[in-house]
């Protein structure tokens, strides 16, 4: 009986039911996506990233030695030599990047390097490093690596050495700001809570986005099945020094140790249940190499 006369329904009419039932929920709900660049020379360069449109938040990685009075180095694989002044032409890029509205942070710490803070006085001193040399601050351009152009913010990627004094820095940095615009602060914790590192500097309240790192760590991850991700995902999302929360995964599986999700799982299992969380931010991918390899991230971009 219904469906009898259901069919007589103008066509127009259950469309225009259907898009009303169905804007606002996605619409409320869009999340973007971030990426890492700068570690693999055959990732396209950076105003080519910005340029696909896919990705609201670009994290520079990484400046991979600082503090504790060591001289600062930045790394950018094979696209450019930071130390004899080979990647000034970044700033083009950045300002293409930031034209298009994308968010350009400096990821500081990763796997690899050298890197502590020893005091509150190095904080400082690292903060104003990174603000002179990184950001709105002034510095001769011989000292500034990527040129003239400011990045939006630091991304925080400590996975080495000691947690202590990045609190400090987190706050150092945020007490900056030039020409109205403000600094991010970001940063990509492991997904077992709290963050053995960055636990205290997040505590601070003070990220604007936190990527956490869901794979690599088999407690917290996917594992072909759901519930310690979902489980997971509820507690960061409890944390109240959480603004923005985003689900960070490998673009492939060779991009990481453990923890990928096939896309089809990501989409029907996962974004709808993450996605009811108030402080869902979207999905962060390691890298932008892999997710080049994979198609990782033009597969969920209208889902996320
Ligand atoms: C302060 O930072 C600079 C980098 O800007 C570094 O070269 C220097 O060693 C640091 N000073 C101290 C006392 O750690
Ligand atoms: C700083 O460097 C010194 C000497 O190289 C080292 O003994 C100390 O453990 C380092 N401190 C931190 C916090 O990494
Ligand atoms: C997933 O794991 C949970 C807890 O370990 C278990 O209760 C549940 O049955 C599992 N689900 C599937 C589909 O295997």
């Amino acid at each position: 009986m219904a469906s009898k006369s259901l069919k007589f329904i103008p066509l127009i009419l259950l469309l225009l039911l259907l898009s009303l039932y169905t804007t606002p929920i996605s619409a409320s709900k869009k999340g973007g996506i971030a990426i890492y660049w700068g570690q693999n020379g055959n990732e396209g360069t950076l105003a080519q990233t910005c340029a696909t449109g896919k990705f609201p938040y670009v994290n520079l990685a990484f400046l991979n030695v600082f503090g504790n009075g060591s001289t600062p180095s930045l790394n950018l694989a094979g696209h450019c030599d930071p130390a004899s002044g080979g990647c000034v032409s970044l700033s083009s890029d950045i300002r293409s990047c930031q034209k298009q509205g994308v968010k350009l942070m400096l990821a500081i710490g990763g796997g690899i390097g050298r890197y502590s803070l020893s005091s509150k006085l190095d904080a400082k001193n690292v903060s104003l490093y990174l603000w002179n040399t990184f950001l709105g601050g002034k510095s001769p351009s011989v000292f500034r690596p990527l040129g003239d152009a400011a990045l939006d913010g630091i991304d925080f990627d400590i996975e080495l050495g000691s947690s202590q004094f990045y609190d400090d820095l987190v706050r150092y940095l945020k007490s900056y700001c030039g020409k109205g615009q403000k600094v991010y602060i970001t940063g990509a914790p492991q997904c077992p809570f709290p963050d053995r590192l960055m636990g205290s500097a997040l505590n601070t309240g003070l990220f604007d986005y936190v990527w956490v790192q869901f794979y690599n760590n088999p407690p917290c991850q996917y594992n072909g099945n759901i519930t310690n991700l979902i489980n997971s995902w509820n507690v960061w999302s409890k944390s109240s020094s959480i603004k923005k929360l985003f689900l960070g995964l490998p673009a492939a599986t060779q991009a990481a140790g453990s923890g990928f999700i096939p896309v089809e799982v990501l989409r029907s299992q996962i974004l709808p249940v993450i996605k009811k969380s108030p402080k869902y931010g979207g999905v962060m991918f390691w890298s932008k190499f892999w997710d080049d390899q994979s198609g990782y991230s033009s597969a969920i971009v209208s889902s996320v």
